[in-house]
């Protein structure tokens, strides 16, 4: 399929973009210093915190935060385990979803739980973290996919 370009700027902290491309949802999310703050913190919690499955990201985005700019992450929508659509969870703590929730991504077909890096968590049944598609920016405040 060919590349898509989205424009994110109007993108606020906290939100989220969604694309297509090759007929899988893109996910594009500004996440605040708060969001971010929190990822180092979840280390210990995860199947695979350094992304040392190479085939999940491209190597620009084989780092702590799984992105080349710190606060714009871009995920494939696609749950690592049988493909269902998992739901963004982006506030720090719902409660009382999970006491031990900050944030993050949560696949209701079988509960697998994911940060916002895309990071999987340990114990469920997603095998690796969310994947990161072929990307870069072409300004500031547009990004092609593919
Ligand atoms: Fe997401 Fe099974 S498809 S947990």
């Amino acid at each position: 399929g060919a590349p898509v370009t989205a424009d994110i700027s109007e993108l606020a902290e906290g939100q989220r973009l969604v694309l297509e491309w090759r007929g899988q949802p893109i996910w594009i999310v500004k996440r605040s210093k708060a969001m971010l703050d929190i990822l180092p913190t979840l280390d210990p919690k995860l199947l695979d915190p350094k992304s040392n499955n190479l085939d999940q990201q491209p190597t620009y985005a084989h780092n702590e935060l799984r992105s080349i700019k710190p606060e714009i992450s871009v995920l494939v929508g696609l749950c690592t385990h049988l493909g269902c659509s998992p739901e963004m969870k982006a506030e720090i703590r719902p409660e009382p979803f999970d006491a031990e929730w900050k944030g993050g991504y949560f696949c209701p077909c079988h509960k697998s739980k994911f940060d916002m890096a895309g990071r999987v968590f340990a114990g469920v049944p997603a095998p690796i973290n969310l994947l990161v598609p072929p990307h870069h920016y072409e300004s500031d405040t547009s990004i092609v996919i593919g």
